[in-house]
């Protein structure tokens, strides 16, 4: 009898090794809240590529509308009698047309806009053309007809919305009518007739949607804004990217230009217009009708603190071996002078020069800026040598401002290793990672930021996407490589203070860089399952860090962790844990989620799971099928201080959980 109970023992203890060895058992220390996350854990990063800004988030739906393209009349068709001339009122915009009488009844002067690959408008909403006119002098009063019209129509009439607009000034003014669409078109054309024996003067001619974002005249597109808010970010970084620097300096992003009056901002170069030849779209420019007051308005309203970035005095370094294509040391004061003065157009009282431009602007409150960057990808020497002189200047005029220094383009390697340290001899608030890497490279970073160094400045991981070898565009593997990437960046919170992924936005017939976040045409817009992650994230992060081990070491996808990776935090306010698990396996992945620490009466209760898989792991959410792949969320049943759930192949999970 006693070798009997033996062997059921024997057998009993070889049972419960067996589906020890089975069940992959994360343990949460409940008692050990950890390191706040910060409220910019994660956010957003705006670049204008892929027709991000003019022909997708700004939502004017003219192109070239000051006529100040090189190519004077890019993007216009003019027929009859139209004169280019360049004394207008804007005096960084001089160029405008002039309409003249064809000289017969029957002919016609005018001109059509080609938009954005297109104009796209929607049956039912209204448009607001708007147009600075006047009549020259000795002209009598005159007339345009404004009209939407279909080119390719097979119909009777081309047009199907049209006004018009009598110019009776001899001073330049503004005029504006609304057009009603009573169908939706994607490709619509923008058409002015000159509509009376007359000549009339047009400059700024401009169409934007009246159901803009907040409704803002100057305004962005609704759909596109949304999905911004939508994700609950707590950073918004902008205006890039590459297009900080310029192919050269006097193409950078230059802030001071993006702001005041939008007729009288001046055009600048996009540099994502040549930088892939393969890829080459001889009409993107930047209008600067998205500046920073805008940037600045967008990130309050969406929640989020804004991040500008602005150049350090180095154009592309990928762009510009030659030494003299960045400034000078010794003229570096006018940058300087860029960054404080930003900071005061900021934060300034209406009282200080730059303060008042933004009241002027329609905004006298703060915008609180708390961060600023300073240089986007450099390298070399030369980065730490022209950012001494920003930071000796911001510390000394704003002492609590947080300056984001930059590791370079890389994402580990000689300049990456030699840019850290010295942004910690520079004091550096934040430093900038930028990794546009492989499957691989994911797989392999969950423990990235475990050993770096507690004392140094923080990190913020300012551009990244899994770039699928030989799949360099959008779909759900890579999206679910980020999730299992990202719990690393939160298990390190108290390091990691910024995520942000890259690119944005791209228009589906005018990208240069994939993937990217959100994809749109004239008319509708589609999140990724990457937006989909991010988000998830976002609105997730709980408040504190808690430790989550497997066999007592963090989950990290490392050897013989079965390809999960995960993290856990605590939502003081919700009172809840919430546990993300990314099983990267092929194969099912049993779970128990033990939560120790808690006392004996404790128990767990109120489960949610939240799930993001695929079974077609090389496709994503298109404009066609935008909710394909969208997370799905379930009742947990949950009773005592332990969880076990299965958690299938290829899938990123959210357990969600109240004391
Ligand atoms: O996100 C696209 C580009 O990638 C950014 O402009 C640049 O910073 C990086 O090289």
């Amino acid at each position: 009898m006693r070798k009997i109970t033996g062997l059921l023992a024997a057998l009993t203890l070889a049972a419960s090794v067996g589906l020890r060895a089975q069940t992959n058992e994360l343990v949460v220390q409940t008692k050990k809240v950890g390191a706040e996350i910060q409220p910019t854990m994660y956010g957003l990063f705006f670049e204008d590529i892929n027709y991000a800004a003019d022909g997708g988030l700004y939502a004017e739906l003219v192109k070239n509308r000051s006529f100040e393209f090189p190519q004077k009349l890019m993007g216009w068709k003019t027929f009859g009698k139209v004169l280019l001339k360049d004394d207008g009122p804007f005096e960084k915009n001089p160029h405008y047309v002039r309409l003249a009488y064809a000289g017969h009844q029957h002919k016609q002067t005018g001109l059509d806009n080609e938009g954005f690959f297109g104009i796209g408008v929607k049956k039912g909403q209204e448009y607001r053309f708007s147009v600075w006119a006047r009549i020259p002098e000795g002209s009598k009063p005159g007339k345009i007809r404004v009209e939407l019209v279909n080119t390719a129509s097979a119909g009777e009439q081309q047009a199907f919305a049209a006004e018009t607009l009598e110019i009776d000034t001899k001073e330049w003014k503004k005029y504006q009518v609304m057009l009603r669409p009573d169908v939706t078109d994607a490709k619509a054309v923008l058409r002015i007739f000159l509509a009376a024996p007359q000549t009339v003067d047009l400059e700024h001619v401009s169409l934007f949607p009246a159901d803009t974002w907040k409704g803002h005249e100057n305004g962005l597109r609704k759909d596109l804004a949304q999905a911004l808010a939508d994700i609950k970010p707590g950073i918004f970084r902008f205006p890039g990217g590459c297009i900080v620097e310029g192919t050269d300096l006097a193409t950078r992003y230059d802030w001071k230009k993006s702001v005041g009056p939008v007729e009288n901002r001046p055009l600048n170069e996009n540099r994502w217009q040549y930088t892939f030849s393969h890829r080459f779209y001889p009409d993107y420019f930047q209008s600067y009708g998205l500046g920073f007051y805008e940037f600045f308005l967008l990130s309050e309203e969406i929640g989020a603190e804004p991040l500008p970035v602005l150049s350090c005095g180095l154009a592309c370094q990928f762009q510009n071996s030659d030494a003299d294509a960045h400034v000078a040391l010794c003229d570096l004061d006018e940058y300087v002078r860029d960054a404080l003065d930003l900071i005061e157009f900021a934060n300034g009282g209406i009282d200080t020069p730059w303060g008042k431009v933004r009241a002027d602007m329609g905004h006298p409150a703060p915008f609180n800026l708390k961060f600023i960057g300073i240089g986007n990808e450099q390298w070399g020497k030369e980065y730490p040598e022209h950012l001494e002189p920003f930071v000796a200047a911001i510390r000394q005029a704003y002492p609590e401002l947080k300056i984001v220094g930059s590791s370079g383009p890389d994402s580990e390697g000689k300049q990456f290793d030699y840019l850290w340290p010295e942004m910690k001899r520079l004091k550096a608030d934040l430093v900038d990672e930028h990794f546009y890497r492989p499957e691989a490279w994911f797989l392999s970073q969950g423990a990235r930021y475990d050993n770096y160094d507690r004392e140094g400045p923080k990190v913020f991981a300012g551009e990244y996407a899994c770039h699928g070898k030989g799949k360099k565009w959008n779909h759900f593997h890579a999206a679910l490589l980020e999730a299992a990437f990202m719990t690393g960046l939160e298990r390190n919170a108290d390091i990691v203070h910024m995520a942000t992924y890259a690119p944005l936005f791209a228009h589906v017939e005018g990208w240069q860089w994939r993937p990217d976040m959100i994809w749109y045409d004239n008319l509708n817009s589609v999140r990724t399952v990457s937006y989909h992650v991010q988000q998830l994230y976002a609105t997730h992060k709980g408040t504190n860090i808690l430790p989550l081990t497997m066999d007592k070491v963090p989950v990290t996808g490392a050897e013989g962790q079965n390809g999960l990776f995960a993290s856990a935090v605590y939502d003081k306010d919700a009172e809840e844990y919430i546990i993300k698990v990314v099983n990267t396996s092929d194969k099912v992945q049993p779970l128990t989620l033990k939560f120790d620490g808690l006392k004996k009466k404790e128990t767990l209760s109120g489960g949610r799971c939240i799930k993001l898989t695929s079974a077609e792991p090389d496709k994503d959410n298109t404009l066609e099928n935008p909710s394909a792949i969208v997370p799905r969320e379930s009742a947990l049943l949950v009773s005592g201080q332990s969880l076990n759930a299965e958690l299938e192949a290829n899938t990123f999970a959210i357990y969600i959980l109240k004391k």
